[in-house]
Order: structure tokens, then C-alpha cells, then sequence
């Protein structure tokens, strides 16, 4: 069966860019693959966190993932940092990574852009981090919002290129999957392009009816259109694409057909889109306390999700091994 791999980065809360870009995907798809689903404790340690906030934050992570509907029994659920094969295949990988082509990776030139003052060999060698994510396991797909491309096609050159050097097939190629209909950006309210904890524009899984309502009563919108069937700005494309995702077909031809007519009130539509938004997030948030507050359970996943993570982790390092020439005496 094919392997299927997802993480995050733990750095706060679950936003429905996150959700609907991945995890809502990664739901549907957990008993049709063998799927790991983990935490990506050490890729947040390049900002340097607060020890106190870096376990909080994969504690985070991980009751949301629960509560938005992972099942422990159909998937594994781990913590990056409980599985050291990973960190093993990332020195191994490193050795066959070039400081040119890392250099040159549009998130880290966006790093050192914003933060000169940090640019870490953490930061730098990120990709090879995420392709021993990737690799551990043997995956072959990868569902992630298309933010990550290029860090897929940097795992896809580093297992080639292992192959390639030692002659193996050890590594299959991953490659990104879509969620089925394609690719699903989720935007901002403020104007901003896509939501995202870093643009600060987040609708959280965990935000309560009137903080999601006051978010969705703010979207920025325009002055409304002055002919029939005009073409959508940005901002008011913006607010359709986000109905798309969470109401029905219904109320979307509604409100396009009272576009098209001049007649729309954006009032009314962001009511109705908070309304909807919280018809899916509300179940999620209802959950999240309960399990947060269940710490037997959460050991019970974390420590079940790392024995089956190295299991699998430990068989691929030592093929890898085998292949570079590291042998027991
Ligand atoms: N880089 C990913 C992000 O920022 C997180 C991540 C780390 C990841 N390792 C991964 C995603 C492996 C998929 C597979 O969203």
C-alpha cells in the first residue's frame, strides 16, 4: 500500500487554511493509505521558542489534529522529535545536499529577507529536515498546500540523488497529492492573499461563534459592483472562494446571482459565511477541550504513533545504511 505523509510545523493554532489546504484531506484519505501524520517539532526550533511554549505548541498540534477527526486507529500520529531515525537519515541527507541549491530555496531567501539577524544552518538545511520527514518512511505522496512545492521537488532531488550515487531504489520519488477537484488556497480576509499564522489573518479551528464572526463581519470588500456580471476583485473573489469551501452550492449561486445583479449586500453575505464557517469549526472546537484535558489519552497516541513511526523509520534507515556501506562488526 502506498505511504502517505503529512506534518506541520508546531507554531500555534490550526487556521482554516491549514484545514481546508491539508488536514480536512488528510481525513477523508487515512484508511485508503497507509498514512503518517506527525508534528514538526524540530522545524519549529529555528526561531528558537520558549521551551515552556515549544511543548505547548506540539500539544497544540496535536488535539486539534485529533479533534478535526485523525483516528490514532487508521493512521499513525507522532512527534518529530520522538522519532532520532529521522534526525539520522537528515545527517546522512545533509552530506548529499548542496549549499547552492539551498541558498537559492524561496522560503529561505523569504527567512533571511525578514529575520537577517537568524539565518541558522537549521534554516538553511530545512528542506533536507523535511525530506528525511518525507523519506523515513518511503512515502510516495504527500498531501500539502502548494506553498511547499518546492520543498517536495528538493526531497524529490535528494532521494534521486541517493539512489543514483549508491544504486539502490531505497527512496521512491514523493510526490505532492491534491485534494481531489485540486489544489485549494485558502485566502485572507484582510486583502491579504492566502490566510496564514505568520499574515496574522487566521480563522483558528479553536476560535469560539462571536470571534469568528467579528473576523468574517471585518473582510475587507469593496463598493460594490456598478454593472451587471462584472468581474470579482481580489478581496470580494476572495470571500466567494472562501463560501465555496464551507457553504452550500445554494448559497453560493445566491449570492453570485445577486452579485452578477448588482444587488449584493456584503452584510448579509459575511453573516451568512461566519454562520457557516462555525457549522464546521464549532463540532471541532467542541472537541478539542475534551481531548486536551485527556492526557492519558494523548500519551496513549503519542507513545502508540512512535513505536509504529520508528518501526517503520528503522527499517528504511537500515536499508539506507546498507546501501552507503555502514556495516556492523
Ligand atoms: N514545511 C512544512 C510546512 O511548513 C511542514 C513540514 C515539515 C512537512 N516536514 C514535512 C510537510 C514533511 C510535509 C511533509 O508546512
Amino acid at each position: 500500500m502506498d505511504v502517505v505523509l503529512s506534518g506541520i510545523r508546531a507554531t500555534g493554532h490550526l487556521h482554516l487554511g491549514n484545514y481546508f489546504g491539508a488536514l480536512r484531506n488528510f481525513v477523508k484519505i487515512q484508511d485508503k493509505y497507509n498514512c503518517f501524520y506527525f508534528i514538526a517539532d524540530l522545524h519549529s526550533l529555528t526561531t528558537h521558542p520558549h521551551p515552556e511554549d515549544f511543548h505547548q505548541n506540539v500539544k497544540i498540534i496535536l488535539t486539534e489534529y485529533l479533534a478535526a477527526g485523525l483516528d490514532p486507529d487508521k493512521c499513525t500520529i507522532y512527534v518529530q522529535s520522538d522519532v532520532p531515525e529521522i534526525c539520522e537519515l537528515y545527517t546522512l541527507l545533509n552530506m548529499l545536499a548542496y549549499k547552492g541549491e539551498l541558498e537559492r530555496t524561496a522560503a529561505f531567501k523569504d527567512k533571511v529577507r525578514k529575520n537577517p539577524e537568524n539565518v541558522n544552518a537549521g534554516l538553511l538545511t530545512y528542506p533536507v529536515l523535511m525530506a528525511s520527514d518525507i523519506l523515513i518512511h518511503r512515502s510516495s505522496w504527500v498531501p500539502v498546500g502548494k506553498d511547499q512545492d518546492q520543498h517536495l521537488e528538493m526531497a524529490r532531488t535528494f532521494a534521486r540523488r541517493f539512489n543514483n550515487l549508491y544504486g539502490t531504489e531505497v527512496f521512491p520519488e514523493p510526490h505532492a497529492m491534491d485534494p481531489v477537484g485540486g489544489p485549494v488556497k485558502v485566502p485572507g480576509l484582510d486583502g491579504n492573499g492566502k490566510m496564514g499564522k505568520s499574515e496574522g489573518n487566521g480563522i483558528y479551528l479553536c476560535d469560539d461563534e462571536k470571534t469568528i464572526t467579528k473576523k468574517v463581519m471585518r473582510a475587507v470588500t469593496d463598493a460594490g459592483p456598478k454593472t451587471p456580471d462584472s468581474p470579482k476583485p481580489e478581496v470580494i473573489d476572495n470571500l466567494f472562494t472562501l463560501m465555496k469551501l464551507v457553504s452550500t452550492p445554494d448559497t453560493v449561486n445566491y449570492f453570485e446571482e445577486k452579485w452578477n445583479d448588482c444587488s449584493i449586500r456584503y452584510g448579509d453575505m459575511k453573516k451568512q459565511l461566519a454562520e457557516d464557517i462555525c457549522k464546521i469549526t464549532l463540532p471541532i472546537r467542541a472537541r478539542i477541550d475534551d481531548i486536551a484535558n485527556d492526557s492519558s489519552y494523548l500519551h496513549r497516541v503519542v507513545s502508540d504513533g512512535r513505536d509504529k513511526a520508528r518501526a517503520s523509520a528503522s527499517a528504511t534507515l537500515e536499508m539506507a545504511r546498507e546501501a552507503i556501506g555502514i556495516k556492523r562488526f
